[in-house]
């Protein structure tokens, strides 16, 4: 099922190399650029509509860039991300983690997942989580599921977005730790 192309992850470890079985372009995993903000938000934001992400605006997305991962094809066409985002000095959530239907199931999230927790170490994070319905997903990545009141803020947050009108769908809380 993994069979995309070589990956190219500059700036980080390479995370997981998989054979290239088919002639597809080569594909990067790297930090986000500015020529990026249009297509993440859109990757996201189709999520989002479907719930299973909540929405970023591109200004939201332009002002965070230094926190998203992206995967790109030759082209720059952006076919998944993640992003970082501070929770404490010592814990990030890892958000926003979308892959391009049309490629999905060939590792491309959990490279962009890894590529966010390598991000996340070099900041001096040393424990990450995520709040999903990708159970599976995340197990896979060595996550465990733990309650969510274990972040109040997260929860303050999410209450703060409900009374703004966010419709949220009740998700899952799923934490590594990456020391
Ligand atoms: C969840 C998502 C990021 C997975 O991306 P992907 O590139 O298809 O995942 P991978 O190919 O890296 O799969 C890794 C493992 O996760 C599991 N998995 C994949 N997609 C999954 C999904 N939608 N739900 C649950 N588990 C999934 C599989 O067990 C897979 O293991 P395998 O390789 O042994 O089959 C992708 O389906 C997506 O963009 N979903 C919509 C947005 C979303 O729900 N994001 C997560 C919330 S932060």
């Amino acid at each position: 099922m993994h069979n995309l192309a070589t990956v190219h992850t500059p700036g980080t470890a390479e995370l997981h190399p998989r054979p290239s079985l088919v002639a597809e372009p080569a594909i990067t995993i790297r930090r986000a650029q500015l020529v990026d903000v249009l297509q993440l938000a859109a990757l996201v934001n189709g999520y989002a509509a479907q719930r299973l992400l909540l929405p970023r605006t591109t200004e939201q997305v332009a002002l965070a860039l230094d926190n998203y991962v992206v995967a790109v094809d030759a082209g720059g066409r952006v076919l998944a991300c993640a992003a970082l985002e501070e929770y404490s000095p010592s814990v990030a959530e890892i958000a926003s983690v979308a892959v391009d239907r049309a490629f999905q199931g060939h590792g491309l999230g959990s490279q962009v997942v890894a590529a966010a927790e390598q991000v996340a170490r070099q900041r001096g994070f040393v424990q990450v989580f995520a709040m999903s319905l990708a159970e599976r997903f995340f197990r896979a990545l060595g996550y465990d599921t733990i309650p969510i009141e274990a972040y109040p803020e997260k929860m303050a947050r999410y209450e703060r977005l409900v009374a703004e009108g966010v419709d949220i769908v009740p998700k899952d809380c799923f934490a590594k730790s990456i020391a």
